[in-house]
């Protein structure tokens, strides 16, 4: 066990016994003179601070871009922490890395501010990452420029990719995985404050029985913000983010098993050729750091009206397992949440894992409505699986985010399908009885009025993209055409 956070900074191991559990990564870095790493917005929307963290992972050096803003340092216990004064020439010659170069050569920064940040993206690549122009704009939805245009910044990263993996030394990767591997799990006490870092499930379950009131943190990509904008300051923080057993996902008999640490990035690679209608939400889900930090478990955990993953989730049929010490239950998704801020958990208790039906998930479609197509929250989020024979629906399952204080199945909706021949009519009666199903609110993200106008027509959508997949439903995204053939 480890009493001070150990990490290692640029190639340097170093030793922090006197961070608060609310110090962030990005404060960090700049206190200590590395002020490449820039802060822009501070709550993990634009980019600026992206630094790459590297793991010991079961295939060697796994490394991430993450958002170093609303990361509290002690997440970085046991990894290698590389910032854009980190890569610089192998020779030590202080020449730049070629994704520098490239950038500079192609013009693709102006003020500067977010240059950093488009770097670090594009460093953390994987080596066989696909560097197609699809496949770049979403590596890099998650940094915003707001002065050069993103065409340059684009080709800089296309020409940069075989270069960057040339140069990549695989012995000293191998060398830094075995020694970040080395790091045992953190139980750090400052100033009456206490940070707990378990690497298992068992001890885990401990500390949360024994500190019920403390702060569990994941990906902190909901609580990261709570500590930048909302100045929160739990006494006690314990990170399930390390956890060997919460960060397995894998098909067990007919369903997909997935344990709450389990990051969105990690979950979409798995879901994208099972359920490619979920996949294309989750590429929409936040941007690639979001994804990189963020997990299955804290999206339901937060028991938010509008997180996208739990209507998915509910519309596919999922059972949540809630572990405490010594103990596990579960229940249907639907019944965790119970009202707005409430849900079905006791202090000492955590999410431990989901369920999902792999039958649910093939009749899965997802549909995804935010003001921007990038790396928005949704205003609404409709999930659709529909079990249609011989042209009559004999099971429905729909749920939605956004249109509630909890996201929700709509059982007048699924009633006016069920036993229906699936055509327009029952659709048209499905939109009606959504009207007695919910009740929006009004916020800055939608009016009430658009809220129920949406997801009545996200009925016909859904209606339209099974039926007659040759209909053009949508102006962006790639889900449509991989629909064709999917009637139900
Ligand atoms: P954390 O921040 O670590 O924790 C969130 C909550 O869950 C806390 O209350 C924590 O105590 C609790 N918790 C975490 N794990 C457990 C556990 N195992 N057991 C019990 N409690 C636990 N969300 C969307 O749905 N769609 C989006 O498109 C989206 N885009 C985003 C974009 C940005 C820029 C940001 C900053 C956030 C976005 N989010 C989005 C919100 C956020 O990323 C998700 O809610 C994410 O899944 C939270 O997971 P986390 O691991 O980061 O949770
Ligand atoms: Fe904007 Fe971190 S400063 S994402
Ligand atoms: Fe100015 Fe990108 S170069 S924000």
């Amino acid at each position: 066990m480890e009493d001070a956070i150990r990490l290692v900074l640029n190639g340097t191991p170093v030793r922090i016994a006197d961070a608060p559990p609310t110090l962030t990564l990005l404060e960090w870095l700049r206190g200590k003179g590395l002020t490449g790493t820039k802060e822009g917005c501070a709550e993990g929307d634009c980019g600026a601070c992206t630094v790459a963290v590297q793991r010991a992972g079961a295939g060697g050096l796994e490394t991430r871009a993450l958002n170093a803003c609303i990361m509290p340092l002690a997440m970085a216990h046991g990894a290698s922490i590389v910032t854009v004064e980190g890569i610089a020439s192998a020779e030590g010659n202080g020449d730049p890395h070629p994704i520098q170069r490239e950038m500079a050569a192609r013009h693709a920064s102006q003020c500067g501010f977010c240059t950093p940040g488009f770097v670090m993206s594009l460093w953390a690549r994987p080596e066989d990452a696909a560097t197609d122009r699809q496949a770049l704009e979403d590596r890099l939805a998650g940094n915003l420029c707001r002065c050069t245009g993103y065409g340059p910044i684009l080709d800089a990263a296309a020409v940069s990719a075989p270069e960057t993996d040339a140069a990549r030394d695989r012995e000293a990767e191998a060398a830094l995985a075995a020694s970040l591997g080395a790091i045992g799990p953190l139980d750090m006490r400052v100033d009456g404050r206490r940070i707990i870092v378990p690497h298992d499930e068992a001890s885990f379950a401990d500390a949360v029985a024994e500190h019920p009131d403390a702060r569990i943190i994941a990906g902190a990509t909901d609580v990261g913000l709570w500590i930048t904008k909302r100045l929160y300051d739990p006494a006690t923080v314990i990170f399930a983010g390390e956890v060997g057993e919460l960060k397995t996902i894998a098909v067990e008999g007919d369903a997909l098993m997935v344990g709450a640490a389990v990051t969105h990035a990690q979950f979409a690679r798995t879901v994208e050729e099972m359920a490619p209608p979920l996949g294309e939400m989750m590429r929409r889900f936040g941007g690639l750091q979001v994804r990189s930090a963020g997990t299955v478990g804290g999206n339901i955990a937060n028991g938010s009206p509008i997180g996208d993953l739990p209507p998915a989730m509910i519309a596919a049929g999922a059972t949540l397992s809630i572990g405490k010490a010594g103990s596990c239950r579960s229940m249907a998704l639907e019944d965790y949440f119970i009202d707005y801020g409430k849900q079905a958990r006791d202090p000492g208790e955590y999410v431990r894992s989901l369920c999902v039906p792999l039958d649910g998930l093939s009749r899965l479609t997802c549909h995804k409505v935010s003001k921007r197509f990038d790396s928005d929250i949704s205003a609404v989020l409709a999930a659709f699986a529909l079990w249609v024979e011989d042209g009559v629906v004999q099971k429905a399952r729909i749920a939605f985010g956004g249109m509630a204080a909890t996201p929700r199945r709509a059982p007048r909706a699924e009633a006016a399908l069920i036993g229906h021949r699936y055509d327009e009519t029952a659709v048209r009666n499905a939109q009606a009885a959504l009207a007695e199903d919910f009740t929006p609110i009004s916020d800055m993200r939608a009016s009430a009025t658009y809220r129920m106008r949406v997801a009545q027509n996200l009925l016909m959508r859904d209606f339209l993209e099974r039926t007659e997949p040759e209909t053009r439903t949508r102006l962006a995204g790639g889900a449509v055409a991989r629909l064709a053939g999917r009637a139900a």
